[in-house]
């Protein structure tokens, strides 16, 4: 058993952790802004006392894409202070930190998918303050694993999946972008994961260094937002029509990689890994989707 805090704990991910906890052996503690503010160094450090923290999981972040090319200061102040704070502090308590990140560090010109020595050359704001963020968490400790993952979707927050359900319910037909190349990654799938390199890491009980270090998670395979759009209608039954279009013609204030594919062998050779492909996680997000909306309308 070890003791884990999760922070950003309210947030998709996040929020996975919580439901895993309530059948896993470990003591967990959840803790979002209004509990522990992470831009606030003495906070966290007055926190650690006396909690004996074995690992920390870092959900939190600053996730508005688009809108952290207008808020880059608050963009920096969670993605790369709040990150050097909680490194430092899990060093200097020897708590192993794992910290989640972004495919958004890379610029998309590759044709193959990204491994972990490619070179990041962030093309937005908030894939910078990521990738700014994953040097400080290195820096500040070595027993830190940065987990760069892609596309994330679950039952909780707010995402493309439950976006194109609302809006597919709506609309008899939609555009969506079909340049633009990468792997959706279910929450559940890498919260899994992440359970699993911290068995790992306890069973074994040994200080290797290739368990530490960057890291790349995204479910199996590959697809462009209009695949992921037309398999969200194919299994949730809803008939709205999709047409392909460029990023050209859907303007946004934050650029983003044509291709963003990430190459998962490391992390699946390194902790014994099995991941699922893209397509059987958005049936099981649908499914417990569904199954909450019906709780919901059973409550009222
Ligand atoms: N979403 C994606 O598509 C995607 C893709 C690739 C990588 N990632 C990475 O995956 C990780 C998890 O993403 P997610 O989608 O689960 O994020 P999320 O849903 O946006 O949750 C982030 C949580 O962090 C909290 N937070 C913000 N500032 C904080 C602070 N100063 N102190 C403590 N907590 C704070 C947020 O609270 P408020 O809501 O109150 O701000 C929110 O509850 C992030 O590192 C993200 O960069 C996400």
């Amino acid at each position: 058993m070890a003791n884990i805090l999760v922070t950003g704990s309210n947030g998709q991910l996040g929020s996975e952790f919580q439901k895993l906890s309530e059948k896993s052996g470990h003591e967990f503690i959840f803790t979002d802004i209004d509990e522990l503010d992470l831009t606030d160094h003495h906070e966290i450090e007055r926190f650690f006392e006396n909690k004996d923290i074995s690992f920390c999981i870092n959900c939190a972040a600053y996730t508005a894409v688009d809108k952290a090319e207008s808020e880059i200061e608050n963009a920096i102040a969670v993605n790369v202070s709040a990150v050097r704070n909680l490194a430092e502090v899990c060093n200097s308590n020897h708590t192993v930190f794992i910290h989640i990140s972004t495919d958004f560090v890379f610029d998309g010109s590759n044709c193959q998918p990204y491994v972990e020595s490619d070179k990041a050359r962030p093309i937005n704001v908030y894939g910078q303050s990521k990738y700014d963020g994953e040097q400080q968490a290195l820096k500040e400790n070595t027993k830190t694993i940065i987990i760069r993952t892609s596309w994330l979707y679950s039952s909780f927050g707010n995402n493309f999946v439950k976006t194109m359900m609302k809006v597919g319910k709506k609309n008899d037909t939609l555009n969506v972008i079909f340049d633009q190349a990468g792997t959706p990654t279910y929450a559940v799938d890498l919260a899994e994961a992440i359970l699993i390199i911290i068995e790992e890491i306890q069973t074994k009980r040994i200080d290797k260094e290739e368990y530490f270090g960057i890291f790349h998670f995204s479910n199996e395979g590959i697809a462009s937002w209009y695949d992921f759009a037309i398999e969200i209608f194919r299994i949730s039954g809803i008939n709205c029509m999709v047409n392909p279009i460029l990023t050209k013609d859907y303007p946004t204030p934050s650029k983003r990689p044509h291709f963003s594919v990430l190459d998962k062998s490391k992390i699946k050779t390194t902790y014994g890994l099995a991941i699922p492909y893209w397509k059987d996680s958005l049936s099981r997000c649908i499914k417990e989707i569904k199954h909450q909306t019906k709780d919901q309308q059973g409550e009222e």
